[in-house]
């Protein structure tokens, strides 16, 4: 080694011994597939600004939002393999890995975010966080984005019979798969990142989403109309690898758990506004017709959908239908 190579030597181990030379950050991936104006969106910015916050030069988060780094195929084995930390699937897509979480598809199972919010607090909703774990998954929250409408490229869309013979883009959900059977419709599972040019090309006629992301993946400009059913809901599941989080530092995972907490608590306060401001903002394009619907058409839409629950009542668990129900009150 020549003269300055020992400096140089000497210099870094000195720096390391007095502590000014710092390890790199821990980079924590979290990928999505919607938009950044969503709630989803903004509460994954929201944990990386109080994860940096609470951790600093300890950890760096990336966002990837839009499916830019994982879509719906592959983000829950890029979980598993550790290529991302974190993803935050709609409760829809975890029927692979668990029954129970499907217990949110049911049609007409909660009235409103705030009963899906109250049931996901009970003890039977925070035992589903858990419900993965043995194949190597953790949930470490909820984050809402908001009931479901239902929209097609027909003018008339008030009544179950209206979508008979209609092609549906679903998300990978058997129950969601046996809602549109239901009602005489075909389902096909699809990417979310291909719905609008499924819709575009006519491959599918219509999908169900919610206001937030019908507008900010402009559905409502390749659709004619979207009814405002509000038969189900489309809420997430953050998640991680299990055995990536219980070998963190324990200080490192006790600062991501209280951003975690905080950004949940910040999207979900958010998720109900957003969803208002995109329904007025698709009114106020003009290009697709928002048909509210009379107590009456509500009620044929439920009374088409209710096979579904027996359907899956065996897998689900009644218990926990039960459980879920009481929240509506
Ligand atoms: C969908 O696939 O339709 C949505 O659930 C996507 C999302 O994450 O909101």
């Amino acid at each position: 080694m020549d003269l300055k190579s020992k400096f140089v030597v000497a210099a870094v181990v000195a720096a390391l011994s007095v502590g000014t030379v710092n390890a790199a950050p821990l980079v924590i991936k979290f990928s999505h597939v919607v938009a950044e104006a969503t709630p989803k969106g903004q509460a994954a910015l929201k944990f990386k600004e109080l994860a940096e916050k609470a951790l600093p030069g300890k950890v760096q988060v990336q966002v990837f939002p839009s499916s830019q780094l994982f879509g719906d195929a592959k983000e829950m084995e890029a979980v598993l393999l550790g290529d991302v930390q974190f993803i935050a699937p709609s409760l829809s897509k975890f029927d692979r890995y668990t029954k129970k979480v499907q217990l949110f598809d049911l049609p007409f199972l909660f009235d409103d975010i705030a009963a899906v919010d109250k049931f996901q607090h009970s003890a039977d909703g925070k035992a589903l966080l858990n419900s993965m774990t043995s194949k190597g998954i953790k949930g470490l929250g909820y984050w809402h984005n908001g009931m479901k409408q239902l929209s097609t490229d027909k003018d008339k869309l008030k009544r179950p019979e209206d979508v008979k013979g209609l092609k549906f883009r679903i998300q990978a959900s058997d129950v969601l798969e046996a809602q549109f059977r239901a009602v005489g419709a075909n389902p096909q599972k699809m990417a979310f990142s291909e719905v609008y040019q499924a819709l575009q090309t006519g491959v599918v006629d219509g999908q169900e989403n919610t206001w937030s992301n019908i507008y900010s993946q402009k559905f409502y400009e390749v659709q004619k109309t979207i009814a405002q059913t509000n038969h189900g809901v489309i809420d997430y599941m953050v998640i991680t690898n299990a055995k990536w989080w219980d070998g963190l530092p324990a200080d490192i995972r006790k600062g991501l758990e209280q951003a975690m907490e905080e950004a949940t608590a910040y999207g979900n306060g958010v998720a109900n506004e957003f969803n208002e401001r995109d329904r007025k903002r698709i009114a106020e394009a003009g290009k697709a017709k928002i048909q509210e619907l009379s107590k009456d058409d509500v009620a044929a839409w439920r009374k088409a959908m209710e096979p579904v629950w027996k359907k899956f009542e065996g897998e689900i668990g009644k218990d926990l239908i039960q459980a879920a129900l009481k929240a509506n009150k």
